[in-house]
């Protein structure tokens, strides 16, 4: 008899969805698996308002196909200038579930975000206060600091500072990628929540750099070494609830990664749900497999966990190498490995 697992249909707490044809083509790949998920706000230009987040909003809704059920929770990207008021607002409204911290230059589209951490304080006071999620991208942006050291060299110099600074604010460390991170958010309580990607249980750096440079696999923050990768594998497969899927899936063109300078960015909301079942399972761990896609995410964020079901079947997923977007295609995450396990 085939094998199978249900777990509550999964939400994705990190997401680019993008815009225009580009969100057109790939929202009905997360739309397919996932009940709710994070929106990423580095739109060009981002969403800072809360505005500019229900227009964003409606323009989701529209574009999700009929009969799809999806949830998008939205975000609002820090800025220097944001009004701690307009936040607060948002957040009132139901319409914002986080905002985002970018440090000024540190990933695409990032150049909008936060250079001087003190000046973002009276907001980061407020959402202390109102109990609003601060997701970061977690990386400095120093020249003179090593790309794979800029997550470990953050946490000190940046995220600990900023919690100590803010007591009660609640943070989402999120595509960690180090054993560091890992350890950090192993040892808080629980007002930090970390999230981890799909592609970073599978890869490392070699995926990257060995044997000639794969432009697909370039995503921020970059893989680090394997020891990392399999840091990232026990936190996500231990069940602790500080740890949930955040795909951070970030589609970008074929014609944008090919370039001398690419364009940084996995895309894996196709076939994140088989990778993951293939990573649990080779871990012994099919059992958290839910608590990492279903549970610890909404625990997290305080809302409730998702009615419906999904179920997986052992047997070989289909899905496309690319899609097709107006604007080109889009290429999708090759694991690396043979995939057995399909949504059914
Ligand atoms: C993301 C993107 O393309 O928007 N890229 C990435 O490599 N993850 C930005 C981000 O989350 O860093
Ligand atoms: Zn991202």
């Amino acid at each position: 008899m085939t094998k199978t697992l249900a777990i509550r249909r999964p939400d994705d707490w990190h997401l680019h969805l993008r815009d225009g044809a580009m969100m057109r083509a790939v929202l009905p790949q997360t739309a397919a698996h996932f009940a709710r998920a994070i929106i990423m706000p580095n739109l060009v230009p981002p969403v800072v308002t809360g505005a500019q987040a229900a227009a964003y909003r409606d323009r989701i809704m529209a574009a999700l196909p009929e009969g799809m059920d999806f949830t998008p929770l939205m975000t609002l990207y820090l800025t220097e200038d944001t009004e701690a008021a307009d936040v607060a607002a948002a957040h009132a409204s139901g319409l914002v579930k986080a905002v985002k911290l970018y440090p000024a230059g540190a990933t695409t589209n990032s150049a909008s975000g936060v250079a001087n951490f003190d000046n973002v304080r009276p907001v980061l006071e407020k959402m202390a206060e109102i109990g609003l999620p601060l997701c970061v991208h977690g990386e400095v942006t120093d020249a003179d600091i090593d790309i794979f050291d800029r997550e470990a060299v953050f946490i000190d110099r940046v995220l600990d500072p900023i919690r100590r600074a803010t007591p009660g604010l609640r943070v989402v460390m999120e595509h960690i990628t180090t054993s560091d991170a890992v350890d950090y958010a192993s040892a808080q309580d629980d007002t930090l929540g970390a999230t981890i990607t799909t592609h970073h249980l599978v890869i490392n750096r070699n995926h990257i750099l060995a044997g000639g440079i794969k432009p697909h696999y370039y995503c921020l923050p970059v893989a680090k070494r394997e020891t990392h990768r399999l840091a990232l594998r026990r936190a996500a497969t231990s069940g602790n609830a500080r740890f949930f899927l955040g795909t951070d899936s970030a589609p970008h063109t074929d014609a944008n990664k090919l370039l001398p300078c690419g364009c940084a960015g996995c895309f894996t909301a196709p076939n994140t749900m088989s990778i993951l079942a293939q990573v649990f399972e080779q871990d012994g761990a099919l059992d958290q497999l839910e608590a990492f896609t279903s549970l610890n995410g909404p625990a997290f964020y305080g809302l409730p966990v998702n009615e419906a079901t999904m179920t997986l079947t052992k047997t070989a997923p289909t899905y496309p190498t690319h899609i097709d977007t107006d604007d080109g295609p889009v290429t999708v995450f090759d694991p690396a490995m043979p995939l057995d396990w399909s949504v059914t």
